[in-house]
């Protein structure tokens, strides 16, 4: 499939930062014919030291190269989370760094031929790693450019073979009071879980993350595997995960488990339709002091927007 590079959306050029020559060094490094596969067994000889950087590089997509803005600096990224199990505020960076990823295992059962759990270093040699420069809208109305390395959520599909039956896709993070103080707080609906149909989770932008910015992920960005769904807002975005589900339920998230009213399961990227406590019409990157108009679809319309096409309430049903 071809895809349009340049998205069909401009923004200021003052909030461009220098992306050429990030971009350049990238170019360089998929040019050198550097191997999904051979990426994937460098993070194998690294797993245990996160934050490693990946030997060699893996390759970078094109058709996933250009965000139309320039990537968020990693020291404001890695410092600025969302992870509830560490804590409540952005700066849980320190504390995440108790989550153990040795030796990190992920469960794949329900509705599939055959149940079986999953090593992340024998996950990677089966489906290889790339990177891509995604767009990140929170629901809170920051936003962010990251430099993300994994694999498409479609590989882990087709290694699960999930039954024709299965018409969702369930993740979960780990549970482990005795690293994430927060889950001994029994009013979360812990663990956190997300979902997505299967059409969604085939699409070609929904993104399993290992690594950012080069490096194998930090832990407060959700080590060692996360999901990265650009088009919709970030809390769909699941962390950690340990255990992938297919089911004919729609799976329940955590944040709609909590507050339904306010966390719905589509959570498409919507700037028409608002938050109860945040307008969406706007948003301010992490990396600026102004704010930027916010796109349907966070700007990815043209990859998913067919996936929802005879939805007929539009706004509200691409929200909830
Ligand atoms: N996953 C888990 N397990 N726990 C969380 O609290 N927060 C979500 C999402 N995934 C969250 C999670 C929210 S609200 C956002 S915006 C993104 O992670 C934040 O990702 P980042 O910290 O990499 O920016």
């Amino acid at each position: 499939m071809i895809y349009h590079r340049k998205p069909n959306w401009m923004i200021k050029e003052n909030l461009v930062t220098d992306e050429t020559l990030l971009l350049n060094r990238r170019k360089l490094l998929a040019g050198m014919g550097i191997g999904a596969g051979a990426a994937a067994l460098g993070l194998g000889a690294e797993a245990a030291t996160p934050e490693a950087p990946f030997t060699p590089m893996p390759g970078l997509n094109s058709n996933f190269e250009d965000a139309g803005r320039g990537i968020t600096a990693e020291s404001i990224t890695s410092k600025y989370n969302n992870f509830y199990e560490f804590g409540s505020s952005k700066r849980i960076a320190a504390e995440a760094q108790k989550l153990s990823t040795d030796d990190w295992v992920v469960e794949i059962d329900g509705m599939v031929n055959k149940p079986f759990q999953i090593g992340i270093e024998d996950l990677l040699k089966r489906t290889g790693v790339e990177e891509r420069i995604y767009r990140h809208r929170c629901v809170e109305a920051w936003s962010m450019v990251v430099p993300w390395i994994g694999f498409p959520m479609a590989k882990l599909i087709d290694l699960a073979q999930p039954m024709s039956g299965a018409k969702y896709i369930r993740f979960e993070t780990f549970m482990d009071t005795k690293v994430a103080k927060e889950q001994k707080v029994r009013w979360y609906p812990w663990p956190y879980v997300e979902g997505f149909t299967m059409a969604e989770a085939t699409n070609d932008l929904a993104f399993m993350v290992v690594g950012a910015y080069g490096k194998v992920l930090h832990k407060q960005f959700g080590a060692p595997l996360r999901v990265h769904m650009p088009w919709k807002f970030g809390f769909k975005s699941i962390k950690s995960i340990v255990k992938v589900t297919f089911t004919d339920e729609r799976p329940v998230g955590f944040w709609e488990n909590l507050i339904a009213l306010e966390y719905g399961f589509w959570a498409n990227v919507n700037p028409a339709v608002d938050h109860p406590r945040w307008s969406q019409a706007t948003e301010k990157p992490l990396d600026s002091d102004g704010r930027i108009p916010t796109h349907i679809f966070n700007g990815y319309g043209e990859h998913v927007a067919h996936l929802y096409e005879g939805m007929d309430d539009l706004g509200d049903r691409l929200w909830r």
